[in-house]
This record gives C-alpha cells, sequence and structure tokens, in this order.
C-alpha cells in the first residue's frame, strides 16, 4: 500500500504544535514561577526574617505571601506596582540592604504616604509594569520614562513652591532656577508670557517626549534629559545651526538646568494634591513685588547687551548689539525714546519688543528698565539738528560713509538698521545729528564731526534718512 502522502505533513504539524506549546509553557514559568518580582520578593522574605528579633516575628515574615502587590491612586490616574519590587521602601529597618530593598531616601515617604501618592507621580515610569527595564521603559513607546534617581526633584515643582521648601529638598532645582536668571535664558525664550521670541517658549518643555526633539546628532541614551544636557554643552552639536549660544556651565549646573527644564510642565492634579506652598506662590504671582530695574536688565537683556556698556559682536547674528547703558548713548536719548525702542524693539532685527503685546513685560517694568539704563548718565539737552538739505547728495555721503556698516538699503549690516520704523519714530532729528557729530565711545560708530562733517553734511544726511521714514500712522492704508 502507497503511503499517505499527507502523513508528512501531519508529523510536521504535530512537531510544530509541541514547539509552540513548549514555548508557551516557558513563557508562563518566566512570567508567573521565575519572574524577578518574585525572585526580590524572596530575598525580602528571607532579609525580613534575618532582621526580626523573635520567634513571632520569624514567623510572620516566613507567612509573608509572594504575590503582585500595587497601589491604586484613583485621583492620579495611577496603578504603581514599584512596591512589587520595592517591598521594604516604607520600611525604615531597611536603610542598610541594597536596592530594590533600601527604604526610600530622605524620609520622603514618610510624608508623602505611599497609598495616597504612588510612586509615579514623583519618579515618572511604567507604573504597572512587573520588570524593572519595562518600569524604567527608556526603550518603549512610553511618554515618560523612570527618572534617574539624580534628576527626580524635578517633579517636585508639579505641587511645590521649589524655593518654600527646605533646605536639601530640591536643592539642584533650586540652583537650576536661580542659574535660569543668572544667564539671562529669558531673552530669548518666553515662559509664563515673558520673554524674547528667538527660541520656544519654554512653559512645558517637561512634557516634551524624546519624538518632539530632534535628536539626529543626539549621541548616547535617547532620553529628553540627555536631549537636554547635551543641547546645553553645544545647541549647534544638537540642532544643526542654533542661534542659542553655548551657556558655558559646569557639569553639576547643566544636571541643575536639566533639572528645571523637566519640572517645566503644566499638570492636571487634584487640589489636594497641592502643598500650600505651591498656593501661596500661585498667589504671589498675581501679587508681584515692584520691580527691579537691574533684576530686569538681567533677565531679558544681557544674553544680547551683555554689561551694555559698550558694543557688542554678536557673531551669530553678525551684527554689533547696541551697548545700551553706555553713557555716549544715553546721554543723547530721553526716556520717551526709550521707552519706546524697548516696548516696540527692532522689528524685523534680532531687537524683540517687549511691551506687554510682545515680550510681556508690564508698562511698570518697562519704566523701571528705563530707570535702570538712565543711572548711566542724565539726558543731556541736544544741540539742534541742521535743516534738512540736499537728500540727493546726502545719499551720496552716506553710501560712501555709512553704508559699510548701516546697509546701502538702510536695513542694517553690522550697525543698525536706520530704516527701520521704529527706530524712525522714536529717533529725533536731534539726536541722530548728534550722533553723527560725536559718534559712540566704546563702540564702532566714528565721531564724524571729528572727522569733518559739516552741519551741512548732515543736514543732506538728515533729508536722506528720513527718506526711509514710514508714512505717519493717519497716511497709512
Ligand atoms: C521587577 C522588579 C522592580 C520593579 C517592578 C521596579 N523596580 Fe525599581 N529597582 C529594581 C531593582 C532590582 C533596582 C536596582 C537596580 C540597579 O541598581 O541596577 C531598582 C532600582 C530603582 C531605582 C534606583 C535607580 C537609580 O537610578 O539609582 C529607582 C529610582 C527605582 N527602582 C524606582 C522604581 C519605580 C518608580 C518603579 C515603578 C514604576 C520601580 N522601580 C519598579 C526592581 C524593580
Ligand atoms: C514625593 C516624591 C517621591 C515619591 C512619592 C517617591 N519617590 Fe522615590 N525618590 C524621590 C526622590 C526625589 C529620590 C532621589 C532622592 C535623592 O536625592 O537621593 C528618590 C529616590 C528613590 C530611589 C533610589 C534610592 C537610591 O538608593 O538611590 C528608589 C529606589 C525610589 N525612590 C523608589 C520609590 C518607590 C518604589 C516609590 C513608591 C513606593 C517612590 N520612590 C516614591 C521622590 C519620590
Ligand atoms: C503630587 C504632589 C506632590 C509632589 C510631586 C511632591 N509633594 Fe511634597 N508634599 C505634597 C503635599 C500635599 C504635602 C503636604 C503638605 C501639608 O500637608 O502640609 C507635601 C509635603 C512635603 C514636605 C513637608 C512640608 C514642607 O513643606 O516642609 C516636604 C519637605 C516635601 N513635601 C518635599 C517634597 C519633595 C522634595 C518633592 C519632590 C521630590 C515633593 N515633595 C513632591 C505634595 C507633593
Ligand atoms: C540668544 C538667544 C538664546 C539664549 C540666550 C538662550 N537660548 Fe535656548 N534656544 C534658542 C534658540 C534659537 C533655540 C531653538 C534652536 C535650538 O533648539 O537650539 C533654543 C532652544 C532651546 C531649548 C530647546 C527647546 C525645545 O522645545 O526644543 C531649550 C530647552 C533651551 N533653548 C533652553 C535655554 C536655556 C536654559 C537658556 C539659558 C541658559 C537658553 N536656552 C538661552 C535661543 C536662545
Ligand atoms: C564702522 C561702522 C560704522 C560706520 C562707518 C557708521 N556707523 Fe553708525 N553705528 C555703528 C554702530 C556699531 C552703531 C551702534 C553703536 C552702539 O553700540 O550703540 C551705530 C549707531 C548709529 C546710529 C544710532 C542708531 C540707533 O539705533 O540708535 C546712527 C543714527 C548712526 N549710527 C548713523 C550713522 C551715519 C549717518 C553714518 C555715516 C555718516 C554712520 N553711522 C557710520 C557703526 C557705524
Ligand atoms: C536677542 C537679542 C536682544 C535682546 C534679548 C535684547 N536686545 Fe536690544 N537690541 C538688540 C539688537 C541686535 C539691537 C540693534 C538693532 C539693529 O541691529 O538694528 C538692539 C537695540 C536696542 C536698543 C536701541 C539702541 C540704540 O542704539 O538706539 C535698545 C534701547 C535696546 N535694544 C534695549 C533692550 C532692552 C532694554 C532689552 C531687554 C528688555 C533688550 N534690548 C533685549 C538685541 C537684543
Amino acid at each position: 500500500m502507497p503511503a499517505d502522502p499527507a502523513r508528512s505533513y501531519k508529523w510536521v504539524t504535530v512537531v510544530c504544535s509541541l514547539v509552540s506549546l513548549l514555548f508557551l509553557i516557558a513563557a508562563a514559568v518566566r512570567e508567573n514561577i521565575s519572574a524577578d518580582w518574585r525572585a526580590h520578593q524572596a530575598d525580602f522574605r528571607a532579609i525580613l526574617e534575618a532582621k526580626s528579633k523573635d520567634a513571632a516575628g520569624r514567623a510572620a515574615a516566613r507567612r509573608l505571601p509572594i504575590e503582585i502587590r500595587q497601589v491604586t491612586v484613583p485621583a492620579l490616574h495611577a496603578v504603581d506596582r514599584c512596591v512589587s519590587c520595592h517591598l521594604g521602601i516604607d520600611d525604615p529597618r531597611m536603610a542598610d540592604q541594597p536596592n530594590p530593598h533600601r527604604t526610600h531616601p530622605k524620609r520622603l515617604l514618610a510624608i508623602h504616604r505611599v497609598e495616597k501618592f504612588g510612586c509615579t507621580v514623583c519618579h515618572q515610569g511604567q507604573g504597572a509594569a512587573l520588570s524593572f527595564q519595562e518600569a524604567k521603559a527608556e526603550d518603549y513607546f512610553w511618554d515618560y520614562p523612570l527618572l534617574p534617581a539624580a534628576l527626580t526633584e524635578a517633579t517636585c515643582a508639579s505641587c511645590h513652591n521649589p524655593r518654600a521648601l527646605p533646605a536639601g529638598s530640591a536643592d539642584k532645582l533650586v540652583l537650576g532656577m536661580a542659574l535660569f536668571e543668572q544667564k539671562g535664558c529669558n531673552a530669548c525664550h518666553k515662559l509664563d508670557g515673558k520673554g524674547g521670541p528667538l527660541g520656544p517658549a519654554l512653559n512645558n518643555v517637561g512634557l516634551k517626549t524624546k519624538h518632539q526633539f530632534v535628536r539626529a546628532n543626539l549621541k548616547g541614551s535617547q532620553t529628553t534629559w540627555n536631549w537636554l544636557a547635551e543641547h546645553f554643552r553645544d545647541p549647534a552639536g544638537i540642532v544643526a545651526g542654533s542661534l542659542m549660544p553655548s551657556p558655558a556651565l559646569s557639569q553639576p549646573q547643566v544636571e541643575a538646568l536639566t533639572i528645571f527644564m523637566l519640572s517645566l510642565r503644566a499638570r492636571d492634579l487634584p487640589a489636594e494634591y497641592l502643598a500650600p506652598d505651591k498656593i501661596d506662590e500661585q498667589y504671589a504671582r498675581l501679587h508681584p513685588p515692584a520691580p527691579d530695574g537691574a533684576a530686569l536688565f538681567h533677565r531679558y537683556c544681557a544674553a544680547c547687551h551683555d554689561t551694555g556698556l559698550y558694543s557688542r559682536w554678536d557673531k551669530k547674528f553678525q551684527r554689533f548689539v547696541p551697548g545700551i547703558r553706555n553713557a555716549a548713548f544715553i546721554r543723547t536719548e530721553d526716556d520717551e525714546c526709550l521707552g519706546e525702542n524697548i516696548r516696540e524693539g527692532r522689528p524685523g532685527t534680532r531687537m524683540p519688543g517687549w511691551g506687554p503685546k510682545a515680550g510681556g513685560l508690564s508698562e511698570a517694568e518697562v519704566a523701571a528698565l528705563v530707570a535702570y539704563l538712565r543711572t548711566s548718565a542724565p539726558a543731556m539737552p541736544l544741540p539742534p539738528a541742521p535743516a534738512h538739505g540736499d537728500a540727493h547728495r546726502g545719499g551720496t555721503l552716506f553710501f560712501q560713509e555709512c553704508a559699510g556698516c548701516h546697509g546701502v538699503d538702510g536695513k542694517g549690516l553690522i550697525a543698525p538698521a536706520l530704516a527701520n520704523p521704529v527706530f524712525q519714530r522714536a529717533a529725533t532729528d536731534a539726536f541722530i545729528a548728534q550722533t553723527v557729530r560725536l559718534g559712540r565711545e566704546n563702540t564702532p560708530m566714528p565721531a564724524f564731526g571729528r572727522a569733518g562733517f559739516s552741519e551741512t553734511d548732515i543736514g543732506d544726511l538728515l533729508a536722506f534718512i528720513r527718506g526711509w521714514q514710514p508714512p505717519a500712522r493717519s497716511q497709512q492704508p
């Protein structure tokens, strides 16, 4: 009798089924019998038994069930199984054990009870995971992987005003907040509606996931914190062509600023989770103290204008940034013009507007800045400007003497844009004439009066420069 041709196929089917079954059994054993958490719980039972002082304690330790443990916190939408491995986390006797059995550091869980807070509200990570790799979730599709322990202070700010916490609780976060002000990051970044427009607003930068950062040039761990730290070390090395200057930070400063960036996130937390100091902070924000001009200058202007005492060459902008505290400048400009320049900026140049509708500073803050700049020198009465002369001749002079720095079209080259509508509106003829006569000490702007320019030359130049004046507002369509 010829062999049944289907027979060999049946054998193949049987073998395949058996292999599949073996895999299923192996997986079940791994998940249920040899799972990491079981081994950790068995270890913990042994530690507990060794630490027990009497027979009753030892018996109780031996009876400790080996089972999945979890903290369910509906108000935070959290189901955290971290305690399946971190069994000793709120047991003060475990302070001398290695992780995962060790007592939580800094008595934080004595204040934030595990049943009310869980773990992920502070640590991030995948709460429901039962292996440490999955709890860390760095290489998984998980938006907020476990923060390295050293960066976990970042989340304190969700519920606290970090500056109100006792020393030793969130020191690195507080340092990061101070560095943000010292390094003048607000010059280019808005935070809470205030700041310059050159870089992105940072309000919720801590909510960004790694997929929202360009990581083509990021080496090492593909986490948001590594991106932030590497970007601080060399912004243009991470984002090609970035206009952000390298902030020159030490390693602890990089860590502190990274923690502060990660802390910037609006979170929807129930009111009972907000500490009283957070509520005080929100109240204080609505009632700010009188503005301090020097602090405002440091925070919003210094990143570009530096001390403001001289003209600063910016190699990224390829432009001189005017010395706005330079007495030679301040003498020639009255408070009203200063205020207008600050409020409106110089549209089309790197100088942003700072008024309430632009950079978000209040009128009181603009006034405090003007008063601070004014401390360099009182406004001097300016000699009158010569009458406007021959614009054609003025143009020739301008192309010969000025265009190399200010640009043939007045749009600015290495020196400020004179065709700029805000400049044209804020600058008086007397101011322009005096600037041309005396130049500005400590800046590249030459004193043309000393170089032999007559009042007639200046009158001709004025006629030409005013040709860039925008039509008065009433005449605009
Ligand atoms: C499967 C067991 C297990 C689970 C589940 C688990 N962990 Fe751990 N955890 C460990 C072990 C083991 C270590 C020590 C690892 C090491 O030192 O490499 C550890 C270490 C840590 C550390 C210190 C790491 C560091 O950077 O020094 C933190 C923080 C931590 N776990 C938090 C959590 C949180 C939060 C969860 C829940 C989202 C969690 N763990 C879930 C086993 C676990
Ligand atoms: C109130 C916020 C908060 C909560 C809630 C919290 N932690 Fe932490 N945890 C921290 C901070 C902050 C650190 C880092 C402390 C430091 O500076 O060493 C930390 C550190 C740790 C470490 C590392 C300790 C070490 O030896 O380096 C482990 C493990 C840990 N937490 C586990 C947990 C587990 C498990 C839970 C939940 C049962 C939890 N934490 C709940 C804030 C918290
Ligand atoms: C989910 C919200 C939340 C997070 C996150 C949080 N806390 Fe708290 N914290 C609270 C609440 C609520 C209290 C209780 C305030 C009270 O009842 O007086 C508190 C109290 C405290 C206290 C004692 C009271 C005080 O102000 O001196 C300290 C210290 C503290 N937290 C430190 C921290 C640190 C450090 C972190 C970050 C690792 C942190 N907390 C993260 C909500 C939080
Ligand atoms: C002269 C302007 C300027 C200054 C000053 C500046 N930045 Fe930036 N920053 C930028 C620009 C432009 C970008 C966008 C290009 C890039 O990502 O590098 C940027 C990007 C960033 C990003 C990435 C944000 C995102 O959502 O992608 C962070 C974070 C950041 N800056 C933080 C800072 C901090 C902190 C400081 C102060 C130490 C600072 N910046 C100072 C201009 C500036
Ligand atoms: C070598 C380059 C250079 C030349 C040439 C030059 N300037 Fe300037 N000028 C500058 C710089 C730089 C500033 C900004 C100075 C500062 O930092 O305050 C400036 C400022 C000015 C200002 C004030 C602008 C403002 O925003 O307040 C006026 C007006 C001006 N120059 C007119 C002229 C005229 C007219 C000429 C030609 C007769 C001329 N400049 C030639 C470099 C130059
Ligand atoms: C992102 C860089 C940047 C920041 C931040 C910045 N400035 Fe400027 N500012 C400039 C540049 C560049 C110019 C020259 C405009 C031009 O090139 O036409 C300028 C011009 C000015 C002028 C006109 C100076 C003159 O010679 O007439 C004033 C006044 C001024 N800035 C004040 C401020 C104040 C006050 C702040 C902070 C609230 C500030 N700036 C922040 C870049 C900046």
